[in-house]
């Protein structure tokens, strides 16, 4: 499949998708017996994910969107990120990061220096994918649906430049043969 100026070829299907999000449910559902935590999805990229696992959640739980936003600063450190909107005080409130894909790590580092502001009781992350190099910066992520090297890869929520999110399968980037 082409997207844009990249060709991608079909890396997890839907099936399989299926069956380790019901595995990470199965955990999370153990480990917060008892509990009521608040799911905070970021957007765009985990959406389809977050639902899914949502469905599969037997314990009680809320949910709330949130969104990392960028924007230059007044200073000049250049961009600054801040988490936008979830209105719910996140006070002693156990809450459960969805996040889509960890790369470099550095966005759920910001975000997890954003929560711990705000009082939570817990702070825990469950990310469908993870790449090698947020596996080697050793970066606390308690439920990992798959590990990757550093393919890119697109479909089931994630975008190639906003587009492929619609597909139920993961794809992957096929990279062309080094030329010599
Ligand atoms: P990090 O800050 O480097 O960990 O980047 C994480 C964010 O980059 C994810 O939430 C995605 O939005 C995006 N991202 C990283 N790798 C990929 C990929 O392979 N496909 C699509 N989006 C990606
Ligand atoms: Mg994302």
């Amino acid at each position: 499949m082409k997207i844009k100026d990249l060709e991608f070829k079909k890396f997890i299907p839907a099936d399989k998708i299926g069956a380790r999000v019901a595995e990470l449910a199965t955990q999370i559902n153990l480990d917060y017996k008892g509990k009521s935590p608040i799911l905070l999805p970021i957007l765009n990229g985990s959406f389809m994910f977050a639902s899914d696992l949502m469905k599969h959640l037997s314990i009680p739980c809320q949910i709330s969107f949130v969104k990392i936003s960028s924007y230059a600063g007044t200073s000049s450190t250049g961009q600054i990120k801040t988490l936008i909107g979830h209105e719910e005080s996140l006070f002693n409130q156990d809450v459960l990061i969805v996040e889509d894909i960890i790369d470099s790590g550095l966005t759920i580092e910001k975000i997890m220096e954003d929560l711990r502001g705000r009082g939570t009781k817990s702070v825990e992350v469950v990310s469908l994918l993870r790449k090698s190099a947020a596996r080697e910066k050793k970066i606390e992520v308690k439920y990992v649906g798959f590990e990757l090297k550093d393919e890119f890869v697109m479909g089931y929520g994630l975008d190639y430049d906003e587009i492929g999110r619609n597909h139920k399968d993961l794809y992957q980037q096929v990279l062309a043969p080094k030329a010599n």
